[in-house]
């Protein structure tokens, strides 16, 4: 059965990510930053085993690598992400500290698993790294505001898109996926789509893949988002 890992996969997008993975039957490898308190997480029925990772901490990222060396993963799903600035000040109300762990969490750790985790992608039947950017990463759409969010999200876009020229050779089908507007925590209750139907539909996308889809940039319904 094929394997799945996902980071953040204690509540919202990652959360279901995990439930309906292993409710299909795969082997869900499901990491957050605190297991313990990961109530949800752990009420997961199947083949399903948690693993702590801060995804602040590049080395843990290694670590946990290193732990699972020999270990197959056939969809590395990069999802754990953080928005500390929502309301989408003017650039006069940018917070640079925030922006820094924003930078780190959204680009930094997601490339830096990306690359502690090519053997076990490589080794794996599907080969799939998947990493949860957003629509609201396009710099055609951008309408201006949240400078901090957006800018961490389009730098993780265009580092797995070199990613997916560098690694092409070894087989890996890298894509970044938009989720659309979802109803989490980060998303808020206004949000247009349940985490079922988004993931519903980003699973099918992954499902889908081929060797043509290495590098695109895809929105839920499988539309390409300009960059
Ligand atoms: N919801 C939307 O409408 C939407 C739209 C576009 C893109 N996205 C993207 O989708 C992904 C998931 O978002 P969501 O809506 O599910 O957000 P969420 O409800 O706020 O959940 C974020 C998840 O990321 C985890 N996380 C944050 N920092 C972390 C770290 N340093 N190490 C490990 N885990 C960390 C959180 O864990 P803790 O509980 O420990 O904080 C939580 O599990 C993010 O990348 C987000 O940018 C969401």
């Amino acid at each position: 059965m094929a394997t799945v890992l996902v980071t953040g996969s204690n509540r919202g997008i990652g959360l279901e990510f995990a439930r309906q993975y292993a409710a299909s039957g795969w082997r869900v490898i499901a990491t957050c930053r605190n297991p313990d308190a990961a109530a949800e997480l752990g009420a997961i029925t199947g083949d399903i085993e948690v693993r702590k990772l801060d995804m602040m901490d590049l080395g843990a990222i290694d670590a946990l690598a290193g732990d699972l060396d020999g270990t197959a993963i056939d969809v590395l799903l990069l999802n754990a992400g953080i928005n500390p600035q929502p309301e989408a000040p003017p650039s006069g109300g940018t917070d640079y500290v925030a922006w820094a762990d924003a930078f780190r969490t959204n680009t930094m750790a997601p490339l830096r698993a990306a690359v502690a985790f090519a053997e076990h992608v490589t080794s794996s039947e599907q080969k799939v790294i998947a990493s949860i950017s957003s629509g609201s990463a396009s710099i055609e759409r951008n309408p201006g505001g949240n400078y901090v969010y957006r800018s961490t999200k389009a730098a993780l876009n265009l580092c797995m898109s070199g990613l997916s020229k560098e690694f092409k050779d070894r087989g890996t089908t890298i894509i970044m996926l938009s989720p659309g507007w979802v109803r989490t925590d980060m998303g808020g209750p206004n949000a247009a789509r349940s985490p079922e139907e988004s993931i519903s539909d980003m699973r099918a996308i992954i499902e889908g893949l081929g060797p043509e889809d290495n590098g695109r940039f895809v929105h839920y319904d499988g539309t390409d988002v300009p960059w």
